[in-house]
C-alpha cells in the first residue's frame, strides 16, 4: 500500500469483527514499526501485545473493577493538560461531539458516555490489544519518538488490511496493567491500541473527525528580513 493510502484510510476504529489476526501478522507490523526514527537511536518504546486468553484476562480484571473504579484508577500521567486551553479544549468536544453524535449519544447522557467509555477497555472488540511503555526517565522528545512508533505500527497495520484506535484510556490502569503484565516499575504505562478488522456495519465507525485548516497550524517561511 502507498504510504499516502494508509495515511489517509488510517482512521479510529471503535468496533471491530472479531475475524482472529494471525500471530506472525502482529509480530510483523511490531518488528517493521521499530524502523521508526528517534531521537539517539534510543528506541525508547516497549510493547506489550495482548491475544486470546491473555486478552481475556485483562479484560476481566479490569470488568471486575468497574463498578467500583467506573473512570479506572489515577493515570501516572496527566492525559491532558489540566487546564486544556482554546483552540484545543473546543476541539476535544467537537471530537466528542462527533463521535457521540454517530451513535446517538447527547451531551449530558453520562451513563450512555460511560457506557462507551468501557468499551476502550474491552479494546473495542479487537482480537489484539496493545499496550505501550516507556522508561520513566524518558522526556517529551522519547515521549515523541514511542509516537512515532505508534503511527508505524498504525499505517503499517493499513498495509495488512487491519485498523486501529490508539487508547490512551488505557492508561487510567497503570496498577491493573502492571500486575496483569507483568510491567517492571521502571516502566510507565503511557497508551493502549486495538488491532484488528473493522466492524464496517457499526455507526460509531461511520463519522470522519475533522482537521483545521492548513493555514491555522503550518507556517511557512520564504523570506526573512536580514538583521542589520
Ligand atoms: C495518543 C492517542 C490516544 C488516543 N486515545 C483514545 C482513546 O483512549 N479512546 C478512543 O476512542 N480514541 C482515542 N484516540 C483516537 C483519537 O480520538 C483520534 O485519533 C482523533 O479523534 C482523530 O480521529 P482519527 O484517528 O479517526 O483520525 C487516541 C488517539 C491518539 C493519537
Amino acid at each position: 500500500m502507498e504510504i499516502s493510502a494508509a495515511l489517509a484510510t488510517r482512521k479510529s476504529i471503535r468496533a471491530f469483527s472479531d475475524r482472529p489476526v494471525s500471530v506472525d501478522i502482529v509480530k510483523e507490523i511490531l518488528q517493521l514499526a521499530a524502523r521508526a526514527p528517534s531521537g539517539s537511536n534510543l528506541q525508547p518504546w516497549h510493547v506489550y501485545g495482548l491475544m486470546g486468553q491473555a486478552r481475556e484476562e485483562l479484560i476481566r480484571r479490569v470488568k471486575s473493577k468497574l463498578a467500583q473504579l467506573p473512570r479506572g484508577e489515577s493515570p501516572e500521567y496527566h492525559i491532558h493538560p489540566p487546564n486544556l486551553s482554546d483552540p484545543y479544549k473546543s476541539r476535544y468536544f467537537r471530537a466528542a461531539g462527533l463521535m457521540y453524535g454517530a451513535i446517538g449519544i447527547s451531551r449530558d447522557d453520562m451513563a450512555a458516555r460511560q457506557r462507551h467509555l468501557a468499551k476502550n477497555w474491552e479494546f473495542y472488540g479487537a482480537p489484539v490489544g496493545l499496550i505501550f511503555t516507556i522508561h520513566r526517565q524518558m522526556e517529551p522528545g522519547q515521549w515523541a519518538d514511542l509516537g512515532m512508533y505508534m503511527q508505524s505500527a498504525m499505517l503499517l497495520a493499513r498495509g495488512y488490511g487491519l485498523d486501529t484506535c490508539a487508547q490512551e484510556a488505557w492508561a487510567l490502569w497503570p496498577k491493573t496493567l502492571r500486575e496483569c503484565l507483568s510491567i517492571p516499575d521502571h516502566e510507565m504505562v503511557v497508551c493502549g491500541m486495538a488491532l484488528g478488522h473493522a466492524d464496517t456495519q457499526a455507526p460509531v465507525n461511520g463519522f470522519a473527525s475533522e482537521r483545521v485548516p492548513f493555514e491555522e497550524y503550518a507556517t511557512i517561511l520564504d523570506n526573512i528580513e536580514p538583521e542589520n
